[in-house]
């Protein structure tokens, strides 16, 4: 949520910063504005929109320098405006800020500095930060880095921030609590400030990420300095960024959504390379070796997470349950974090979250670590904050996911929950020997399914133009396919703006069913398995009062197709492995039906990639 880059170098700081800018934008696209220092004058653009409308707008301007600030936002406090826009600046003008987070107890800091003469511009919770800065300054006489340590004591919130200052040309500060911020270090004493690394790996593969509570400070000739708001130092800790340019681009597809879907087969297979080893007969779940054992024994494993992630944990419930007979929670990490939960030291929290960054979820962990609980994370982006607070965990591997609704990462997360079941089942004699060696087969051939899932992507696309202006939208599914049907109803709303419901399939008589109506398009997830039948009988019941069936059916199936409006037909899967596979049709149809209606796919309004606000 909010991007922020900022740099030092040469004279590139302007397209340094605007290209930064654009790979960040999925992390907010409600305003853009950039703050570039050049001899000895502060220049500030910025405005309400996209980073292309803050394009348009320098449009002329010759935008030198070779130092400064950028920011793309989502909007928390105030709306999206070009006054609200960030970089914020000092009463004087002399200092600009940039923010990612929440300050939480602005309010009363903001009337202390209004009384002190500080001059308001924005009705954003950011601005008190960059008058207490400068305030602090003024009154205390010391350096900007003090200042901003100083501030940043009597601050109660998230944040992540850079500023610089006219009068000191080469500095660039910034620190971070709760919201991400990564170091990038170029040659020649360049270097980058970025809330996560996809801005930077055309420049360098040398990156720090800042800790929480930690201040950077950044001088074109003594280079990083690390400290804590305690004001002690510490040797910034390099490491070598995993990152591939063409993992960031579009790759011929016409937006990111698309590409991801299509990447499926590969991202999968990335998610269990090294891991599954059907050779072996064996999963191997390196992060996770230390707390084998704890698995074995637990009581119970509480999943904590948020939006396509909490449904990919609902999956993973039915997972552990399944095959490694532990009891499994799913919770809402929003709803977890505030409600005294009962944690103890036995229990295991299986925190899942692609950015890894999502505050809820990490606020969520925070509570059970201080109950003695052990964390195990499954997350996408290496280095995340999530990544780094767990005991132990499992990457996803999916490579970046820029698209704002989430796919790849929903698969990807399924695929290293059924890993990590499939091991633990086998390890504590729930799964045995033939089941396991079954499934480990099954696990390993679903790459390839899904590649035959995506060939029906023109059926698909058919069937999405007959629906495309729905107004409302049922999905169904039962056992390990009701999850998909959240999943699916999810995608849809999300980036179509069709209001979509998903339902335990059987659920729906108990009152779902007073919608249907010959205008009712309902999904269903009806493939071969344990429900079947019974789902059958819901098609049956939907049909009775003329509402539109579309299927996901089991490869061959005679008997939807002769009841449903539309089949789209999967390869047979296991009940547990059909997650991975039903749920790609969905992520087609609500990503053309979002292209037919003329929606922004990759960047739905309102929505940004990475919660970092509660
Ligand atoms: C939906 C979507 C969101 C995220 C949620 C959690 O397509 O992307 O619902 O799943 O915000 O994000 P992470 O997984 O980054 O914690």
């Amino acid at each position: 949520m909010c991007g922020i880059v900022a740099y030092v170098g040469d004279e590139r700081a302007y397209p340094i910063l605007i290209n930064g800018l654009r790979r960040l934008e999925y992390r907010g696209y409600d305003s853009a504005g950039v703050a570039l220092i050049h001899d000895g004058e502060l220049h500030l653009h910025k405005c309400q929109g996209k980073v292309s409308d803050l394009e348009n707008h320098v449009n002329g301007a010759p935008m030198l320098g070779t130092i400064g600030i950028g920011h793309t936002r989502w909007a928390t406090h105030g709306p999206p405006n070009d006054v609200n826009a960030h970089p914020h600046l000092s009463t004087s003008g002399d200092i600009a800020l940039i923010h990612n987070g929440i300050i939480e107890n602005y309010a009363p800091i903001k009337e202390e500095l209004k009384h002190r003469g500080h001059v308001f511009r924005s009705d954003t919770d950011t601005e008190v930060l960059v008058h207490l800065i400068d305030d602090i300054q003024r009154t205390e006489k010391v350096d900007l880095a003090e200042a901003v340590r100083l501030a940043l004591n009597s601050v109660v919130g998230a944040y992540a921030i850079v500023l610089l200052s006219r009068k000191e040309p080469d500095l660039l500060i910034a620190a971070r609590k709760s919201s991400p911020l990564v170091i990038g270090i170029g040659d020649n004493g360049e270097h980058f400030l970025v809330s996560d690394a996809t801005p930077i790996v055309e420049y360098t593969k040398n990156v720090v990420y800042l800790e929480d509570g930690e201040i950077a400070v950044i001088d074109r000739k003594r280079g990083l300095r690390i400290k804590n708001i305690k004001n002690q130092y510490k040797t910034p800790f390099i490491q070598e960024l995993e990152l591939h340019l063409e993992a960031l681009e579009k790759g011929g597809y016409d937006h990111f959504m698309l590409k991801e879907i299509h990447e499926q087969p590969r991202s999968i297979r990335d998610s269990m390379r090294g891991r599954l080893n059907l050779a072996k007969g064996e999963v191997v779940l390196g992060g996770i070796k230390d707390y084998e054992q704890k698995f074995v024994n637990a009581k119970r494993v509480v999943v904590v997470a948020c939006g396509t992630s909490w449904h990919a944990g609902l999956v993973g419930e039915y997972l552990f349950e399944d095959l490694a007979r532990i009891p499994v929670e799913v919770e809402y990490a929003s709803e977890f974090r505030y409600r005294n939960p009962i944690i103890n030291e036995d229990d295991i929290v299986l925190a899942i979250s692609q950015s890894g960054e999502t505050a809820d979820t990490m606020a969520a962990i925070e509570l059970a670590k201080s109950r003695g609980a052990t964390i195990i994370g499954i997350c996408n982006v290496v280095g995340s904050s999530i990544a780094r607070v767990t005991h132990g965990g499992s990457y996803t591997h999916a490579g970046p996911e820029i698209g704002v609704a989430s796919t790849k990462a929903f698969t990807a997360q399924v695929t290293v929950l059924a890993l990590m079941a499939m091991m633990i089942g086998q390890k504590k004699g729930t799964l045995t020997g033939s089941k396991f060696y079954r499934l480990l087969n099954e696990l390993d051939a679903i790459p390839g399914k899904v590649e035959k899932v995506l060939t029906s992507e023109a059926h698909v696309k058919y069937i999405a133009d007959i629906y495309k202006n729905a107004t409302n939208a049922l999905y169904l599914g039962r056992g390990f396919c009701f999850p998909v049907a959240l999943e699916g109803a999810l995608k849809l709303k999300e980036i179509s703006y069709i209001h979509a419901e998903g339902y335990p399939a059987a659920e729906m008589k108990h009152g779902p069913i007073a919608l249907i109506d010959e205008e009712m398009p309902v999904f269903v997830i009806a493939t071969k398995g344990a429900s079947y039948e019974k789902v059958v009988s819901n098609i049956q019941e939907v049909k009775a009062r003329k509402g539109k069936i579309i299927a996901i059916v089991t490869e061959g199936d005679t008997v939807v197709k002769g009841l449903a409006d539309h089949v789209i037909e999967i390869p047979d899967a296991p009940d547990c492995l059909v997650p991975l596979l039903a749920s790609i049709p969905l992520q087609l149809i609500s990503y053309h039906i979002a292209v037919m209606r003329g929606c922004n796919v990759d960047q739905p309004r309102n929505l940004a990639k990475s919660v970092t606000v509660e």
